[in-house]
Protein backbone atom coordinates (compact mmCIF):
# COMPACT_ATOMS: atom_id res chain seq x y z
CA UNK A 1 0.00 0.00 0.00
CA UNK A 2 1.19 3.63 -1.16
CA UNK A 3 2.52 5.72 1.94
CA UNK A 4 -0.34 8.35 2.86
CA UNK A 5 0.98 11.57 2.54
CA UNK A 6 -0.71 14.73 4.33
CA UNK A 7 0.67 18.18 3.08
CA UNK A 8 -0.21 20.59 5.81
CA UNK A 9 -0.64 24.35 4.26
CA UNK A 10 -0.31 25.80 7.55
CA UNK A 11 -0.52 29.82 7.36
CA UNK A 12 2.43 30.18 4.76
CA UNK A 13 1.61 33.20 2.39
CA UNK A 14 2.49 30.90 -0.32
CA UNK A 15 -0.02 28.81 1.00
CA UNK A 16 -3.24 30.33 1.79
CA UNK A 17 -5.74 32.68 0.01
CA UNK A 18 -5.52 33.14 -4.10
CA UNK A 19 -2.07 31.24 -3.51
CA UNK A 20 -3.55 27.83 -1.67
CA UNK A 21 -5.93 27.60 -4.73
CA UNK A 22 -2.83 28.24 -7.37
CA UNK A 23 -1.02 25.53 -5.32
CA UNK A 24 -4.11 23.29 -5.41
CA UNK A 25 -4.12 23.58 -9.01
CA UNK A 26 -0.80 22.51 -9.40
CA UNK A 27 -1.10 19.90 -7.45
CA UNK A 28 -3.55 18.62 -9.26
CA UNK A 29 -1.27 17.50 -11.90
CA UNK A 30 -0.42 14.62 -9.85
CA UNK A 31 -2.52 11.39 -11.09
CA UNK A 32 -3.22 9.52 -8.54
CA UNK A 33 -4.53 11.35 -5.52
CA UNK A 34 -5.96 8.73 -3.66
CA UNK A 35 -3.30 8.59 -0.71
CA UNK A 36 -2.34 12.44 -0.95
CA UNK A 37 -4.06 15.07 1.71
CA UNK A 38 -4.11 18.49 1.59
CA UNK A 39 -5.09 20.33 5.22
CA UNK A 40 -6.12 23.70 4.06
CA UNK A 41 -6.03 26.69 6.75
CA UNK A 42 -9.88 28.20 7.77
CA UNK A 43 -10.49 30.70 5.64
CA UNK A 44 -9.49 28.05 2.34
CA UNK A 45 -11.54 25.04 3.13
CA UNK A 46 -14.10 26.20 0.83
CA UNK A 47 -12.01 25.55 -2.09
CA UNK A 48 -12.89 21.39 -1.27
CA UNK A 49 -15.83 22.45 -3.57
CA UNK A 50 -13.80 23.90 -6.50
CA UNK A 51 -11.79 20.76 -6.06
CA UNK A 52 -13.32 17.69 -5.69
CA UNK A 53 -10.71 15.33 -7.01
CA UNK A 54 -8.67 15.89 -3.88
CA UNK A 55 -8.81 15.06 -0.22
CA UNK A 56 -8.99 18.23 1.58
CA UNK A 57 -8.97 18.09 5.18
CA UNK A 58 -8.67 20.82 7.80
CA UNK A 59 -6.11 21.78 9.99
CA UNK A 60 -8.36 22.11 13.57
CA UNK A 61 -11.83 21.08 13.80
CA UNK A 62 -14.51 21.67 16.95
CA UNK A 63 -16.86 19.37 18.37
CA UNK A 64 -20.30 21.55 17.92
CA UNK A 65 -22.71 21.48 15.02
CA UNK A 66 -24.35 24.99 14.09
CA UNK A 67 -25.83 27.39 16.21
CA UNK A 68 -24.29 30.34 18.35
CA UNK A 69 -20.56 29.11 18.76
CA UNK A 70 -18.61 32.13 17.24
CA UNK A 71 -15.23 31.80 15.94
CA UNK A 72 -15.89 27.49 16.22
CA UNK A 73 -14.74 25.59 12.53
CA UNK A 74 -17.91 23.02 13.33
CA UNK A 75 -17.80 19.75 12.35
CA UNK A 76 -21.04 19.49 10.69
CA UNK A 77 -20.26 22.88 8.28
CA UNK A 78 -16.85 21.08 7.03
CA UNK A 79 -18.76 17.91 6.01
CA UNK A 80 -21.26 20.15 4.04
CA UNK A 81 -18.46 21.15 2.37
CA UNK A 82 -16.91 18.07 1.40
CA UNK A 83 -14.18 18.45 3.94
CA UNK A 84 -14.46 14.93 5.63
CA UNK A 85 -11.35 15.19 7.74
CA UNK A 86 -8.87 17.14 9.44
CA UNK A 87 -5.78 17.44 12.07
CA UNK A 88 -6.48 17.90 15.70
CA UNK A 89 -3.97 19.09 18.24
CA UNK A 90 -1.20 20.17 16.06
CA UNK A 91 1.64 21.65 18.08
CA UNK A 92 0.70 25.07 16.95
CA UNK A 93 -2.73 24.58 18.03
CA UNK A 94 -2.90 22.45 21.29
CA UNK A 95 -5.97 21.32 22.95
CA UNK A 96 -6.74 19.48 26.61
CA UNK A 97 -7.14 16.08 26.26
CA UNK A 98 -10.96 16.52 27.49
CA UNK A 99 -11.45 18.27 24.36
CA UNK A 100 -9.37 15.57 22.24
CA UNK A 101 -11.75 13.43 23.38
CA UNK A 102 -14.45 14.88 23.09
CA UNK A 103 -13.62 15.98 19.61
CA UNK A 104 -13.34 12.32 19.04
CA UNK A 105 -16.32 11.03 20.45
CA UNK A 106 -17.93 13.45 18.14
CA UNK A 107 -15.72 12.40 14.94
CA UNK A 108 -17.14 8.61 15.61
CA UNK A 109 -20.78 9.50 15.46
CA UNK A 110 -20.31 11.98 12.13
CA UNK A 111 -18.30 9.34 10.06
CA UNK A 112 -15.34 12.34 10.28
CA UNK A 113 -11.71 11.05 10.62
CA UNK A 114 -9.13 13.21 12.78
CA UNK A 115 -5.45 12.58 12.42
CA UNK A 116 -4.36 13.49 16.23
CA UNK A 117 -1.28 14.46 17.17
CA UNK A 118 0.85 13.75 19.68
CA UNK A 119 4.53 15.51 20.79
CA UNK A 120 5.88 11.98 22.81
CA UNK A 121 5.32 8.47 23.56
CA UNK A 122 3.19 9.40 26.78
CA UNK A 123 0.58 11.43 24.55
CA UNK A 124 0.72 8.81 22.05
CA UNK A 125 0.09 6.15 24.89
CA UNK A 126 -3.33 8.24 26.30
CA UNK A 127 -4.65 9.33 22.67
CA UNK A 128 -4.36 5.99 21.24
CA UNK A 129 -6.47 4.94 24.03
CA UNK A 130 -9.80 7.23 22.64
CA UNK A 131 -8.88 5.42 19.09
CA UNK A 132 -9.00 7.69 16.27
CA UNK A 133 -8.44 7.21 12.84
CA UNK A 134 -4.73 8.40 12.98
CA UNK A 135 -2.12 9.57 15.47
CA UNK A 136 0.68 11.72 13.90
CA UNK A 137 3.81 11.88 15.98
CA UNK A 138 5.39 15.06 15.41
CA UNK A 139 8.28 16.25 18.37
CA UNK A 140 7.79 19.73 18.79
CA UNK A 141 11.54 20.81 18.48
CA UNK A 142 11.86 19.75 15.06
CA UNK A 143 9.13 20.93 12.86
CA UNK A 144 10.17 23.59 10.20
CA UNK A 145 13.55 22.19 10.51
CA UNK A 146 16.04 19.93 8.31
CA UNK A 147 16.35 16.72 10.85
CA UNK A 148 13.95 14.56 9.68
CA UNK A 149 11.74 12.70 12.81
CA UNK A 150 12.68 9.30 11.18
CA UNK A 151 16.45 10.42 11.68
CA UNK A 152 16.23 11.80 15.02
CA UNK A 153 13.05 9.19 16.36
CA UNK A 154 13.52 6.07 15.29
CA UNK A 155 13.05 4.13 18.62
CA UNK A 156 10.06 6.32 19.50
CA UNK A 157 8.33 5.39 16.14
CA UNK A 158 8.95 1.49 16.43
CA UNK A 159 7.35 2.25 20.06
CA UNK A 160 4.65 4.41 18.98
CA UNK A 161 3.81 1.98 16.15
CA UNK A 162 3.60 -1.01 18.42
CA UNK A 163 1.30 1.09 20.69
CA UNK A 164 -0.88 2.32 18.32
CA UNK A 165 -1.28 -1.26 16.39
CA UNK A 166 -2.31 -2.41 19.59
CA UNK A 167 -5.47 0.09 19.79
CA UNK A 168 -6.16 -0.46 16.31
CA UNK A 169 -4.69 3.30 15.21
CA UNK A 170 -2.93 4.06 12.28
CA UNK A 171 0.54 5.98 13.08
CA UNK A 172 1.87 8.81 10.63
CA UNK A 173 4.76 10.65 12.05
CA UNK A 174 5.90 14.14 10.46
CA UNK A 175 8.69 17.23 11.38
CA UNK A 176 11.40 17.54 8.97
CA UNK A 177 10.85 15.34 6.26
CA UNK A 178 11.84 16.43 2.84
CA UNK A 179 12.90 13.28 0.94
CA UNK A 180 11.78 9.97 -0.38
CA UNK A 181 14.26 8.41 2.08
CA UNK A 182 12.64 9.76 4.85
CA UNK A 183 9.12 8.37 4.24
CA UNK A 184 10.75 4.97 3.05
CA UNK A 185 12.51 4.94 6.57
CA UNK A 186 9.30 6.13 8.33
CA UNK A 187 6.93 3.26 6.82
CA UNK A 188 10.28 0.49 7.58
CA UNK A 189 9.71 1.57 11.38
CA UNK A 190 5.86 0.93 11.51
CA UNK A 191 4.23 4.21 9.89
CA UNK A 192 1.46 4.27 7.19
CA UNK A 193 1.80 7.35 6.04
CA UNK A 194 3.83 10.83 7.11
CA UNK A 195 3.09 14.67 7.85
CA UNK A 196 4.98 17.43 5.48
CA UNK A 197 4.80 20.91 5.26
CA UNK A 198 8.01 23.30 4.92
CA UNK A 199 9.57 20.34 2.76
CA UNK A 200 7.17 20.94 -0.60
CA UNK A 201 5.44 24.11 0.45
CA UNK A 202 8.74 25.82 1.35
CA UNK A 203 10.08 24.40 -1.81
CA UNK A 204 10.68 26.98 -4.68
CA UNK A 205 8.76 24.53 -7.06
CA UNK A 206 6.24 22.46 -4.43
CA UNK A 207 4.72 20.65 -7.27
CA UNK A 208 7.84 19.54 -8.84
CA UNK A 209 8.56 18.63 -4.95
CA UNK A 210 5.22 16.72 -4.08
CA UNK A 211 6.10 14.95 -7.29
CA UNK A 212 9.59 13.39 -6.71
CA UNK A 213 8.14 12.24 -3.11
CA UNK A 214 4.70 11.05 -5.06
CA UNK A 215 6.45 9.41 -7.91
CA UNK A 216 3.62 10.17 -10.25
CA UNK A 217 1.85 12.92 -12.79
CA UNK A 218 -0.68 13.23 -15.50
CA UNK A 219 0.73 12.29 -18.74
O1 LIG B 1 1.96 19.10 10.31
C1 LIG B 1 3.21 18.89 9.74
C2 LIG B 1 4.23 19.77 10.29
O2 LIG B 1 4.07 20.18 11.61
C3 LIG B 1 5.62 19.36 9.99
O3 LIG B 1 6.23 20.54 9.60
O4 LIG B 1 7.70 21.90 8.27
O5 LIG B 1 8.62 20.06 9.69
O6 LIG B 1 7.34 19.51 7.62
P1 LIG B 1 7.55 20.48 8.75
Amino acid sequence: MKPLIFINFKHYENATGRNAELLLNEFRKIKDQKNIYYCLGPGDLRLSLEFPDLNIYSQHVDYNGYGPYTGSISMNFLKSINVNGSLLNHSEKRLEIDDIRKTIEYSKSHDFKLVVCAENIDEIKSISKLRPDYIAYEPRELIGGDISVSNAKPDIIRSASVICSGNDVKLLVGAGIKTENDIKASINLGASGVLIASGVIKDPKPINKLISLTGNITG
